[in-house]
């Protein structure tokens, strides 16, 4: 799609938001980068806080970011965290799944990064399988 923004440029924005993570406490530095509807792109990093449970993800930031600017879907999404090439992806936590779920649609890509770039792309139905979401609510 012409108005669709290459993914390397979500990748690149989740970079920079991820330089910008406040992870004082796990050192676990984490950007998110999200294709709006509009086609315009909202990135967030983790933002930890010394009463720990107060902490929010990166992804929970971009969000934040999206739904602050007026956007409602999101077309995709790219989370980058970890080290390269770590045995372990940094997939959404359960949380940010369900955060996600609220914009998206079963076919939305996730699009996992590290920092050496892209390690594997999933659906949300692959990692969020028989959501509960806004429809549940239509009674
Ligand atoms: N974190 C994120 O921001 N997104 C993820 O997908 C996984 C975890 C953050 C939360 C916390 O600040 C740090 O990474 C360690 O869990």
């Amino acid at each position: 799609m012409a108005d669709t923004p290459d993914l390397s440029l979500l990748i690149e924005a989740a970079r920079a938001a991820r330089e910008n993570a406040h992870a004082p406490y796990s050192k676990f530095k984490v950007g998110a980068a999200i294709l709006g509807e509009s086609g315009r792109i909202f990135a967030g990093c983790n933002v930890e806080n010394a009463a720990y449970p107060q902490g929010q993800c990166a992804e929970t930031s971009a969000i934040g970011a999206m739904v602050t600017a007026g956007d409602r879907r999101i077309r995709m999404i790219v989370v980058m965290g970890g080290e390269p090439g770590a045995a372990e992806l940094c997939t959404p936590c359960g949380g940010c799944r369900q955060r996600i779920r609220e914009f998206a649609a079963p076919d939305t890509p996730i699009h996992v990064c590290d920092p050496a770039g892209l390690r594997r792309s999933f659906t949300l139905d692959a990692l969020l399988p028989q959501s509960f979401g806004p429809t549940n609510l239509a009674f």
